[in-house]
């Protein structure tokens, strides 16, 4: 596949009278590695949500690997959704009980494969995260750190070529977020796209791109000057 990996042309999201995104253009290539930023309330998991497909746009035009999404029906856009794009939330919602493997493994519950190949999928991918000495713990015997690298395992499970991860760190101390960047870092070395909203600064500022959000819009975009580049 080549072209952006996710294109938004003047997308805007309204929330009744609430204008969460107002006419957001932003186009992400392929295999990189950005930050979306900007203070409480400016509309960063509103576009996130919108980017991963969770939620549509109220205007505008989204397009995921190529495809028009406001054209596509919700089981092709599940479809869609499923082989392109992993999720990472703030708070890991780890059910309680339940191995980490089960976990981990429970991302392929309706992919069609057999249990024996969900579980050997999520070896693997425990593996990945430096997990492979935990994958019998339960949520309450790992650490935070370790808890929010399960959900990143299972967001990679079937190697999506897109990463959203709405503040990953946020809910962790500096050491443990430390090695949550880290390893998205590795995972785009690898080849995935990864697109992480966080309120750190340092964080941000460590990563090749920096998207801005204000009041909905977009007010800065460190690539934006290469982009505009590019296409003259
Ligand atoms: N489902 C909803 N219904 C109504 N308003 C919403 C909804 N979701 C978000 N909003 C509003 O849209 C605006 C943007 O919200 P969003 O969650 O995108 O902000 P954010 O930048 O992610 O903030 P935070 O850093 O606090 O997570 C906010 O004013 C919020 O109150
Ligand atoms: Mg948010």
């Amino acid at each position: 596949m080549t072209g952006p990996i996710v294109h938004l042309a003047r997308v805007s999201k309204r929330y009744g009278n609430v204008s969460a995104l107002r006419c957001a253009d932003l186009l992400i290539e392929r295999g990189e590695l950005l930050a979306i930023v900007g203070p409480s309330g400016s509309g960063k998991s509103t576009m996130l949500n919108i980017m991963g497909t969770l939620d549509r746009p109220t205007s505008g035009t989204l397009r995921i690997d190529g495809y028009d999404v406001g054209g596509l029906g919700d089981r092709e856009l599940s479809a869609l959704r499923a082989r392109t794009i992993g999720f990472v939330f703030q708070q890991f919602h780890l059910a309680r009980g339940v191995p980490a493997i089960e976990v981990v493994a429970d991302g392929l519950l309706y992919s069609g494969k057999p249990r024996s190949r969900r579980r050997k999928a999520a070896e693997e991918a425990l593996r990945r995260v430096g997990l492979g000495h935990r994958m019998l713990h339960l949520p309450h015997q790992l650490s935070g750190g370790e808890q929010q690298r399960v959900a990143i395992a299972r967001a990679v499970l079937g190697d999506p070529p897109l990463l959203m991860a709405d503040e990953p760190t946020g809910a962790l101390d500096s050491r443990s977020g430390a090695i949550v960047m880290e390893l998205l870092r590795e995972l785009n070395d690898g080849g995935t796209t990864v697109v992480v909203i966080t309120h750190n600064r340092d964080i941000a500022a460590s990563l090749p791109r920096e998207v801005r959000l204000k009041d909905g819009r977009i007010e800065h975009d460190t690539a934006a000057p290469r982009l505009a580049e590019e296409a003259s």
